[in-house]
């Protein structure tokens, strides 16, 4: 078991995952308008499973896909952080910067706050030389995030583990080196 990192940010804290947060994250993993660039909507088992499979690699590592929680009301509002991908990637092996953040806290600057330090750590504290991040290309949402974040566009690649019938198998790749990132 490694040190615990958590964080926080000016209205975020990034921390480890707890039971409750369960509930609240299977609310935001059943709804089409957060899983539309995914190939479905998550029923409770599944959206479990990932909270379960995020809360045991923090364990082990120190950092992963951590809880966000808004400070001002300490709601669970989804998660963002570093991981590092299963599936065997044209750019692997990787660390990637993601997030998924509920409907409502879309729109105000969060995921954007939280991945900042997420980045911070991934570059500081754990000394990675690249951040990656990718998502469908249709995802703008998405990719305006990592642009905000000083990321570049590095091309499409097809995603292994999205079945090709969804249309959402071509992603696109974002890198950020730790140079890049310092300046
Ligand atoms: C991807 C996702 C996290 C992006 O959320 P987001 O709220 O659009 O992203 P940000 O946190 O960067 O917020 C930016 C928006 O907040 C606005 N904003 C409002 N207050 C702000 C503030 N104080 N600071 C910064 N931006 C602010 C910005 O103007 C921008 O609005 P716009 O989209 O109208 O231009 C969200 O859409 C999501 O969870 N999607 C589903 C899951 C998903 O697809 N994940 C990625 C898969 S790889």
């Amino acid at each position: 078991m490694a040190e615990l990192i958590e964080v926080e940010t000016e209205r975020l804290c990034l921390r480890q995952w707890r039971r409750a947060d369960r509930t609240p994250f299977a609310v935001m993993n059943a709804d089409p308008r957060v899983m539309e660039y995914f190939p479905a909507t998550l029923t409770r088992t599944e959206s479990d499973a990932i909270a379960d499979r995020c809360q045991l690699l923090i364990e082990e590592r120190g950092w992963g896909f951590w809880a966000a929680e808004y400070k001002a009301t300490h709601e669970f509002i989804g998660f963002v952080g570093l991981h590092t991908p299963s599936a065997e990637l044209p750019f692997s092996p990787c660390v990637e910067v993601g997030w998924r953040l509920a409907f409502s806290y879309w729109g105000k600057g969060l995921a954007t706050e939280a991945a900042k330090e997420a980045l911070r750590v991934g570059f500081h504290s754990l000394g990675l030389k690249e951040i990656v991040s990718f998502t469908a290309v249709g995802n703008l949402r998405s990719r305006a995030v990592m642009e905000r974040l000083g990321m570049r566009g590095d091309g499409t690649f097809e995603h292994p583990h999205v079945p090709e019938n969804t249309g959402l198998r071509q992603h696109f790749l974002y890198r950020l080196s730790r140079a890049n990132h310092a300046a």
